[in-house]
């Protein structure tokens, strides 16, 4: 993986456009309404400017990662006679860079593509890791390619136009880098105060190296990759849960947040950690993330949705664990009763 990181990525990226050959007729841009707005700009002096014809500008929002945003793509790309020699540059969030990056690599079997992650999440987990994909028949990411990017430039110009719930978002999956592979990482990330020190191109960067680290020893997710599960069996399910149960759904890092303080606290009933090491990291969650309006009567409906989650293991879930603070293990069993408890423990 090329992954350039700020001045880096500033210098690189023209660099990395020429590299290719593709002169600005092979050159294409893929971006959303949002980010052709608030993040074109600010790379236009470093990219070569491209006909109109080559732009491609498809609606925001996780509802438009499917297969019709993926025809739109490839229609500009045959209209304006893409071939194999041809670049697609994915500017955007998690939900361009993932419909991007299949477009691509299905395009006449497969064109490269460079990812310039704008959001936090997608800078720190979305663009890093080889996986594309489209959500099909309302079930996420079940069409999808491992694509390596050509080049991942991650700048932090970006940033300070994202809302806050989408910066937090990508935080939740910062703290759980420090949770499940770097106890120091952790604890620096534990005594942030101020909402403006998130925004830290080293600990992004450290995040970064965790999860490239991590995919590189499993590139297509049999084992050592489920690492970076932790949190997401519940937070799955209580995100499958506030889309169709609360009035405003949580974003997938608040509830990855919640996940992470559920499934802190299986950790420590199974004696993998202590309670004291759960309840602090419950404390540093709650500093970020607060705590929906959830009754226990919901709680069976919840434990539903982890069924029909592809981390299911027979009559049990399947949950990756903390054997301490910048430690994990993989495919812990779980059963129905104690998911209860530890929903009571987040949602409390
Ligand atoms: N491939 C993977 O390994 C992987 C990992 C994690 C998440 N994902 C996927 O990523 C997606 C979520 O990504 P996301 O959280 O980035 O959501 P997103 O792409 O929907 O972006 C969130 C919102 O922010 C806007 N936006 C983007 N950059 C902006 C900027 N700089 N300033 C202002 N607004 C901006 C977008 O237009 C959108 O409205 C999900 O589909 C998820 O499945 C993939
Ligand atoms: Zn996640």
């Amino acid at each position: 993986m090329n992954i350039y990181i700020e001045q880096q990525a500033e210098n690189s990226l023209n660099a990395v456009i020429n590299e290719c050959n593709a002169n600005e007729n092979k050159l294409f841009l893929l971006c959303d309404e949002n980010t052709l707005h608030y993040c074109l700009p600010k790379i236009s002096g470093i990219i070569p400017a491209l006909p109109d014809g080559n732009k491609i500008v498809i609606p925001s929002g996780e509802k438009h990662k499917d297969l019709a945003t993926c025809n739109l793509i490839w229609q500009t790309l045959l209209q304006q006679q893409a071939d194999t020699h041809s670049v697609l540059i994915c500017l955007g969030g998690g939900v361009v860079c993932d419909t991007g990056g299949f477009s691509a690599a299905t395009f006449k079997r497969g064109i490269r593509h460079i990812l310039i992650p704008t959001t936090l999440m997608a800078q720190v987990d979305a663009a890093i890791g080889d996986k594309t994909g489209v959500n099909f028949q309302n079930t996420k990411n079940q069409i999808g390619v491992y694509a390596p990017a050509y080049a991942i430039c991650i700048m932090s110009r970006f940033l300070k136009t994202l809302p806050q719930n989408e910066i937090l978002s990508g935080f939740a999956e910062m703290l759980k880098h420090g949770l499940i592979a770097d106890g120091a990482y952790w604890q620096k990330l534990a005594g942030i105060a101020r909402y403006s020190d998130i925004l830290n191109m080293q600990l992004i960067q450290k995040s970064v190296h965790i999860k490239t680290k991590i995919c590189g020893t499993d590139g297509k997710d049999e084992n050592e990759r489920h690492q970076l599960n932790f949190g997401h069996t519940i937070g799955h399910a209580l995100e499958s849960f506030s889309f169709t149960h609360l009035q405003s759904p949580l974003t997938h890092g608040h509830a990855v947040a919640l996940g992470c303080i559920a499934e802190s606290y299986l950790s420590a009933q199974k004696g993998l950690i202590s309670m004291s090491e759960a309840d602090n990291i419950r404390q540093v969650f709650n500093k970020w993330f607060s705590v929906p309006d959830i009754s226990a009567e919901n709680y069976p409906v919840i434990a539903d949705y982890m069924q029909y989650d592809k981390k299911r293991h027979n009559q049990h879930l399947n949950c990756t664990l903390l054997t301490g603070i910048g430690h994990c293990i993989i495919n812990q069993d779980v059963g129905r009763n104690e998911i209860f408890d530890a929903l009571a423990y987040c949602l409390q």
